[in-house]
């Protein structure tokens, strides 16, 4: 069937435009079916504006006498990817027509309304087409209620109305885990409602959606989702189940408890009682820290791609292949990111056998992937089909981008840069790998510093999600949206970072470890201070990352402070420590004795009694310190370092600093990051504990000293977010 020509209307165009709100829905009416499409890129999200875009147009189809039936689609890449996040936490979000009024609008309609699903179905988008009276959707649509996964649960009667359409326990799967399933699986759920009738492709859905629109249009009374039954035969045992598996997985979020609540409530409840129990869960959800948290993280991840003066349609360099110079620690992992999305890699080293090394761990690291079913054998030969090697710089000149993570020394940077300025083809970029050198002089090696960048990868760099994009003073803008393009094609949180000393990261990272340093002199143990940091939320307390990360690194670090900027002030503690050979796991001890072949931290007598000695010799007598100064004084050491990294222009956005701790230093993700906690205790009470920590003798007095940007806001009420 071909779908008629369009006719007569051209949209609520008076109303919207009365209202000064753009166009978010567009209306046409082929023959006796009106069609109204969601247009609000880029995901056609639910906000306010679109709202009452639909409402004025779903009014319209039902006062057009030659309409019989409507279809509401979505146009561009997504049906609806639900309620616009953007708006929350702002009036918007609730004014009406609110999302479930809108839904009450169409089950009232008098005229059938079909949904057309395809691509991207979600949210507030699913519990839209779910108050439809029929849906029609496309194969290879990504079906979900992910409101979980922004500390949320479905508000516009999700929770009461897919376990109906789809039966209880497959819909409180994709409640509580926020999963996306396609749709051709979901048609395939035995009994399931969900789905009236799936497209045969996503191509033939509109002409099928009108088809079937016009083969309903006389049906009546209208089928609503909220007549279905809801039950489940063993309901008590299988919620008291369900609630004892989420526990166990929701930890410090409150949100996947109360989707159990919202759905057992459907099956418990009379559907009205359930919706207005499930809109005062979700309310008060979304005023959680934890879900602004998430939220924020949602929004920051999109935003660290967008770099203030490199716009989105900056050209990019096409990068085919890659070249990683040194096949150690970092070379092998970083190597494996570009074979597992498919991009070949050649690996250069002084040495065969350093090569032979290198290669025996990337297949190690791929075995243990297939041995725990994460990996296909036939995927780790493709992957390891794609890596060749070189002990020769001029086998790499074809390479569209090298990667540097040789030895951490400037003289041997300089003569790989040299060597790759040599060999390297015209337009390929050169980045260096360098955690703490000068990304700048690195460039200045080279005739072509425009090509040159930063790609500071994190330990395991096969494994953690950040990258660090260190744009040097004479970086082309092209080049760094290649890189920023390439992170995410290797699923990295690439986040861009101006050279200075340590990044963002590290440059913080420094601050809070000599907190933790001076901690242990004033009275704490390092498994007390970890405990505490621990208890925040943060993956690992200071003593044992340092004891995984290894403790000479810091002291490489300190040792160069030393002359740089004798007048700074360190505990001796850690130096003591590395002096008595105990540089963490590696050496079988550090601020933990360690049991060979385990990683479990024990507390250790002999860094106690170290500790103890240290206060004696220099005249500290201990004090007790709460949990509370412990964490106080480790995250504002973050948030004061952080505050000169933006003012100095280092990072370009607060959001972008929290990326960074989140995905790259454990830090606790229901706190969305330093940068937003400190937002969220206040940034004046920010202020007076620095200003109290400053009147410690045994601290840094000048540390303490609130960074100006941190004090305006402060003196301003205002936020780094
Ligand atoms: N609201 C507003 N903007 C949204 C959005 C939403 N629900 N979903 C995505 N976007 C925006 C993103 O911020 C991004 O904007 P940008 O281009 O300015 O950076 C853009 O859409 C594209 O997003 P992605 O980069 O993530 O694009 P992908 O194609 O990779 O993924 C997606 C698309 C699958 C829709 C993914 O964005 C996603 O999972 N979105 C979240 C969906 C969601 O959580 N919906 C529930 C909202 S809460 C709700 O509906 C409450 C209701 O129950 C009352
Ligand atoms: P590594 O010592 O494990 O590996 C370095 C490799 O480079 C060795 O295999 C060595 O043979 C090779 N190499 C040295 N000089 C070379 C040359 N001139 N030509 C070719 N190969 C050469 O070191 P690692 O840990 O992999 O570090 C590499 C770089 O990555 C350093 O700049 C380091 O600062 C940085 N880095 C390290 C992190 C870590 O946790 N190890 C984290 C982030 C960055």
């Amino acid at each position: 069937m071909l779908i008629p020509p369009a006719s007569g209307a051209d949209a609520a165009e008076t109303s919207i435009k009365e209202r000064n709100l753009s166009m978010t829905t567009h209306y046409e009416v082929h023959g006796t079916v009106a069609l109204i499409t969601l247009s609000n890129p880029p995901v056609n999200g639910l906000g306010y504006a679109t709202r009452l875009s639909l409402t004025d147009n779903l009014q319209k189809a039902n006062l057009d006498a030659a309409v019989k039936s409507i279809v509401i689609t979505g146009a561009g890449k997504a049906f609806s990817g639900g309620a616009d996040i953007k708006e929350f936490g702002s009036p918007k979000a609730l004014q009406e027509p609110n999302l479930l009024s809108v839904i009450l609008m169409i089950e009232n309609s008098s005229k059938p309304v079909v949904a057309a699903i395809h691509s991207v179905c979600m949210g507030g988008g699913l519990e839209l087409a779910l108050g439809c009276h029929y849906r029609i959707a496309a194969p290879g649509c990504s079906v979900a209620l992910p409101e979980v996964k922004l500390g949320l649960l479905p508000g516009a009667g999700g929770t009461q109305r897919l376990p109906r359409a789809l039966g209880v326990e497959p819909a409180l799967n994709m409640i509580v885990s926020g999963e996306p399933v396609k749709s051709e699986l979901l048609a395939q759920i035995p009994a399931q409602k969900l789905f009236d009738r799936m497209a045969q492709s996503p191509e033939s859905l509109a002409e099928e959606a009108f088809a079937f629109a016009q083969s309903i249009a006389d049906i009546r009374p209208l089928p609503l989702v909220r007549n279905l039954p809801c039950q489940h035969p063993n309901g008590d045992a299988y919620f008291q189940f369900a609630r004892n598996m989420v526990k166990g997985m929701a930890k410090n979020f409150p949100a996947p408890l109360k989707c159990v609540d919202a759905v057992a409530a459907a099956t418990k409840q009379k559907f009205e009682d359930g919706l207005r129990f499930e809109r005062e869960l979700f309310i008060n959800l979304m005023w959680t820290p934890e879900s602004r948290a998430l939220r924020h993280i949602f929004m920051a991840e999109r935003a660290a791609s967008k770099i203030p003066d490199v716009p989105e349609d900056t050209p990019k360099r096409e990068i085919k292949s890659i070249a990683v110079i040194g096949a150690g620690t970092m070379g092998g992992g970083i190597s494996m990111n570009f074979l597992n999305a498919g991009i070949p890699v050649k690996m250069l080293e002084m040495k065969q056998e350093a090569l032979d090394r290198g290669i025996a761990t990337i297949r190690k690291n791929y075995e243990a992937q297939v041995k725990k079913g994460k990996l296909k054998a036939d995927k780790y030969e493709q992957r390891m089909s794609l890596l060749s090697t070189t002990l020769s710089y001029d086998d790499l000149k074809d390479a569209d981008m090298v990667i540097e993570a040789v030895f951490e020394e400037m003289g041997v940077k300089e003569k790989v840069f040299k060597e790759l300025d040599r060999v390297m083809k015209s337009g390929a970029i050169l980045a260096t790998n360098t955690s703490t050198l000068d990304v700048n002089k690195i460039a200045s090696f080279t005739q072509r510093p425009q090509d040159v960048i930063g790609t500071h990868f994190f330990s395991p760099a096969n494994v953690m999600k950040l990258l660090e994009v260190v744009r040097g003073e004479k970086t082309g803008r092209d080049v760094l949206a290649t890189v920023m393009a390439l992170g995410k094609k290797i699923k990295k949180t690439a986040v861009v970072s101006g050279v200075c000393d340590g990044f963002i990261g590290n440059r913080m990272i420094e601050q809070y470890s000599r907190q933790a340093g001076f901690l242990l002199e004033e009275g704490c143990t390092p498994a007390q201070v970890d405990k505490a940091v621990e208890k925040f939320g943060f993956a690992m307390g200071p003593f044992r990352m340092g004891d995984l990360a290894g403790n000479d690194i810091g002291w490489a670090i300190r040792k160069r402070r030393y002359t740089e900027k004798p007048d700074l002030k360190y505990s001796k503690t850690a130096d003591l420590l590395c002096e008595m050979g105990r540089y963490g796991q590696k050496t079988g001890a550090g601020w933990y004795d360690y049991v060979a072949g385990k990683r479990d931290a024990i507390p250790s007598q002999l860094v106690v009694d170290m500790i103890e000695k240290h206060r004696k010799d220099i005249g500290v007598e201990p004090r007790k310190i709460s949990d509370e100064e412990i964490v106080q004084r480790l995250v504002y050491s973050l948030v004061n370092e952080a505050a000169h990294i933006l003012e100095e222009g280092i990072a370009s956005k607060a959001s972008d600093i929290d990326m960074v701790y989140l995905t790259g230093y454990g830090f606790p993700i229901h706190r969305g990051g330093p940068m937003l906690y400190a937002d969220q205790v206040g940034l004046f009470n920010v202020v007076q504990s620095m200003n109290r920590f400053a009147q410690n003798p045994l601290d840094d007095a000048n540390f303490w000293k609130p960074a100006p940007l941190l004090a305006k806001l402060a003196a301003e009420g205002k936020t780094f977010n």
